[in-house]
């Protein structure tokens, strides 16, 4: 590996006992950081921790729906590891429900327990540790395409990550005075344990699925390619980045694939 963008810096990703935030703290470890695991999947996570290295990365019990959990995590990264420079706050779920007439109210409230009062807590703790030490860190959340529009979920899901977006900008406003950056990366769809099980899919059916229907040809959108936005903005290198939500989308959410489609075929005679 060239250079090594995060040696030094201490890490917590929630949800990184699979998909997107294994990815991450796999990239993150590689890149010099050491990383907490912040998971409710105990076996996994102390496997997916172990596999990266004792001296890399550990993982902790860590339910995002639990305020005194968040702050445990927070403490127990300070008190192991003497700082907190990162926190990816990226734990979430997505709950099926076929319309807004059929919503389940419960499965909202549970959908917005994690992705939001989750992502709210980690931004308070690890805010509040970072101003303690002094330290000028990165915040990063995982929000979504369907944080900016609808369709590429139900609406609880939707609705959850709209409000990611409004809180990353308001701690982002809350925190800038310290120093310390927000932001969110927003992924088009990632073959996942959490999008295949949702569209019972395998991972190669559920690729397929998804670049179909993405304006980027000829490339797979992959978990790495999301942790690769969340390496930069956790590096220095963007160190006056804040407020900003880091599309991964292939040009999604800027083209209207559907009325491009509809021209072409007009245009083609289709
Ligand atoms: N996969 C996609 O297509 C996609 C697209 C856009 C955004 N996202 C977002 O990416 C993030 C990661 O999702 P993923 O696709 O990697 O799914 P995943 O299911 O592989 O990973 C999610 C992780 O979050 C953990 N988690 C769930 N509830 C938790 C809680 N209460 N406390 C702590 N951890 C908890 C799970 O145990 C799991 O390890 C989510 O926020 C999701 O909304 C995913």
């Amino acid at each position: 590996m060239a250079q090594k963008r995060l040696e030094g810096k201490v890490a917590i990703i929630t949800g990184a006992a699979s998909g997107i935030g294994e990815a991450t703290a796999r990239l993150f470890a590689s890149h010099g950081a050491t990383v907490v695991i912040a998971d409710i999947q105990d076996e996994l996570g102390t496997a997916v921790a172990a596999s990266i290295g004792e001296d890399k990365c550990s993982y902790v019990h860590c339910d995002v729906t639990n305020e005194g959990q968040v702050e445990s995590a927070v403490r127990y990264a300070v008190s192991k590891h003497g700082r907190l420079d990162i926190m990816y706050s990226n734990a979430g779920i997505l709950l099926l429900s076929p319309s807004i007439l059929d919503l389940d109210l419960s499965d909202f409230d549970k959908v917005m327990s994690v992705n939001v009062r989750g992502a709210a807590a980690a931004l308070k703790h690890a805010g509040r540790a970072m101003i303690a030490a002094g330290i000028r860190g990165s915040i990063i959340c995982t929000a979504s395409v369907g944080a900016t529009q609808a369709g590429y979920g139900p609406a609880g899901y939707v609705t959850s990550k709209h409000a990611v977006l409004g809180l990353v900008r308001a701690a982002a406003a809350d925190l800038g005075r310290y120093g310390i950056r927000v932001n969110c990366v927003s992924p088009f769809g990632v073959a996942t344990p959490m999008s295949c099980a949702i569209a019972g899919m395998t991972p190669e059916v559920m690729e397929q699925m998804i670049s179909s229907s993405c304006n980027l040809k000829n490339v797979v959108l992959k978990a790495n390619h999301v942790a690769s936005a969340a390496l930069f903005l956790a590096s220095d290198e963007s160190e006056v980045i804040s407020g900003h939500n880091l599309v991964i989308d292939g040009g999604n959410t800027v083209v209207n694939c559907a009325s491009l489609q509809a021209i072409e075929q007009a245009i083609n005679g289709a």
